[in-house]
């Protein structure tokens, strides 16, 4: 620990404890767990690790800060989210280096991911003042109607530990920004950000109880977070994380009836038509997909090319792919860091070995790299892929191409669709009705159209079919905050 903070401008952003009403304390039971650097595997601190009784302490607090939060005016509320979005900014190089620290992201993409989350609550700070309801044009004299838009109560934040910052920014910041008064629970691999960005939070004047944070290790999550299903004064779950978990917790919730927010997996295709632009494709790709290693919701999964560019296409791709530098997440150059643990590695090395077993071509990369540490694994191109390998079915989540092949613009379509997710979605061409026909057709939240980086605070994030519902950032990412209250005064005449 003493390490770790070392490495800091700031040491006392490295919190051990858990945050409830505004105190850091320990777990009731006093237990702990062990945080390791996915680059070296070294134990670098210890955090609580909660159970049932901490959760409910946390929603004991959030509960009782609500009605005051609620009360507050939405221009105190974005003030204080302003000061939080400064602090985060101020102390954006800590940030970035405990993002690289815990999660492996290299230190470059760190600092981009401190200024991702932070542009969520600099949104929320700026929609916080513009919660506009509706006045109803009358139906009958004496009747007025209204719409208001009240903050929905208490919102249980549950977050990945692929983005530490930045998912758990973008759902606070607009809960706050509604009124919501926040239980949260960090991944267990990455807690280390989230604690930070809680104490960030309280400097900036959140009071005590609006934002309280457990974190717990993944034995002991269902128990913590299963109290919060159980508990009806929580009245939302905004979730990001794997559609099985998606769907426990909206399993287990529905006795309580909680309003429900569901990031899911994505298995995102990226098809290349033969009208595209190859080098802008190329690009294109090696931004979405190789973007924290290709550990992302919406990094494609399945590359489906046109018959026509083929070839070309996995050519220009390969290079391209072998010069990306791999190395510590610590290390400026590294373009390509260490998968978050030994489970993650696993599954690559047995999609790439299946993937060959069924007859695909590797053109780069394809083994571990033991020399660099425990969890890295070479960037990798795949062609000749087909619908009966694991990888087609399952998101790999690490830095795997494979590479299908297709002949027409229907097969394309009805290919990149055959999947039970619909969260993103990229295509490349240069034919503005084909365009207008592929968008349209395509089942996903999001299509990115000649583009691979698709992420905005601006821009409503989410999927459709087992991707989940639900809508974060943008306009829209409010109202999974808020509930319409409708009021009918009469015998107004
Ligand atoms: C995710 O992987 O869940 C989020 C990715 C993004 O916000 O771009």
């Amino acid at each position: 620990m003493k390490e770790l903070q070392a490495t800091l401008v700031r040491p006392d952003l490295i919190r051990a404890h858990n945050l409830i009403n505004g105190k850091w304390q320990p777990a009731a039971s006093g237990k702990q767990f062990a945080i390791s650097d996915p680059a070296t595997g070294k134990v670098i601190a210890q955090v609580p690790d909660s159970g049932p009784d901490d959760a409910r302490a946390a929603a004991d607090a959030a509960a009782a800060a609500f009605p005051a939060w609620k009360q507050a005016l939405p221009r105190e509320r974005s003030d204080i989210l302003r000061k939080w979005h400064a602090a985060i900014l101020a102390n954006g190089e800590d940030l970035a280096r405990l993002i690289s620290l815990e999660q492996g992201k290299p230190v470059g993409e760190g600092r981009g991911e401190v200024a991702y989350g932070a542009s969520y609550v600099l949104w929320f700070a700026e929609e916080a003042a513009r919660i506009y309801g509706d006045v109803i044009p009358q139906q009958q004299r004496g009747k007025r109607m209204t719409a208001l838009k009240e903050p929905v109560g208490v919102v249980a934040a549950i977050t990945p530990w692929n983005f530490p910052l930045a998912m758990i920014a973008r759902k606070i910041a607009p809960a706050l920004a509604a009124g919501c008064t926040v239980v949260a629970k960090p991944a267990e691999d990455t807690p280390l950000t989230a604690l930070a960005l809680a104490l960030l939070a309280q400097e900036a004047g959140v009071p005590p109880g609006v934002i309280n944070l457990v974190t717990t290790s993944r034995e002991q999550a269902p128990g913590a977070v299963g109290d919060w299903l159980a508990d009806e004064r929580v009245r939302k779950i905004s979730f990001t994380g794997s559609t099985p978990v998606g769907k426990y917790l909206a399993r287990e919730s529905a006795n309580t009836l909680k309003k429900l927010s569901m990031e899911l997996g994505g298995n995102a295709p990226f098809i290349v038509f033969d009208d595209a632009d190859l080098d802008a494709a190329v690009s294109g790709l090696l931004t979405s997909k190789f973007r924290n290693a290709g550990q992302t919701c919406v990094c494609p999964n399945r590359v489906y090319v046109q018959s026509g560019v083929y070839e070309r296409f996995a050519e220009l791709l390969s290079k391209r792919v072998a010069a990306l530098e791999v190395a510590p997440a610590t290390d400026e150059s590294a373009q390509i860091g260490p998968l978050i643990n030994d489970r993650a590695v696993d599954k690559v090395a047995r999609h790439v070995d299946d993937a060959v077993t069924h007859g695909a071509r590797l053109l780069t990369g394809g083994k571990r790299l033991p020399a660099l540490g425990p969890n890295f694994f070479e960037p990798t191109v795949l062609a000749d892929a087909t619908a009966d390998m694991l990888l087609f079915r399952e998101e790999t989540f690490g830095p795997v191409v494979p590479l299908f092949r297709f002949y027409d613009e229907a097969e394309g379509v009805r290919a990149a669709n055959d999947t039970a997710f619909g969260l993103a979605t990229y295509f490349y061409s240069q034919d503005v009705r084909r365009i207008d026909r592929v968008s349209r057709q395509l089942e996903a939240g999001i299509v990115g159209i000649n583009e691979g980086a698709i992420s905005s605070a601006a821009a409503p994030f989410g999927g459709v079919k087992e991707s989940g519902y639900g809508r974060e950032g943008s306009r829209y990412g409010l109202d999974d905050y808020t509930i319409v209250k409708y009021l009918c005064q009469g015998g107004l005449q």
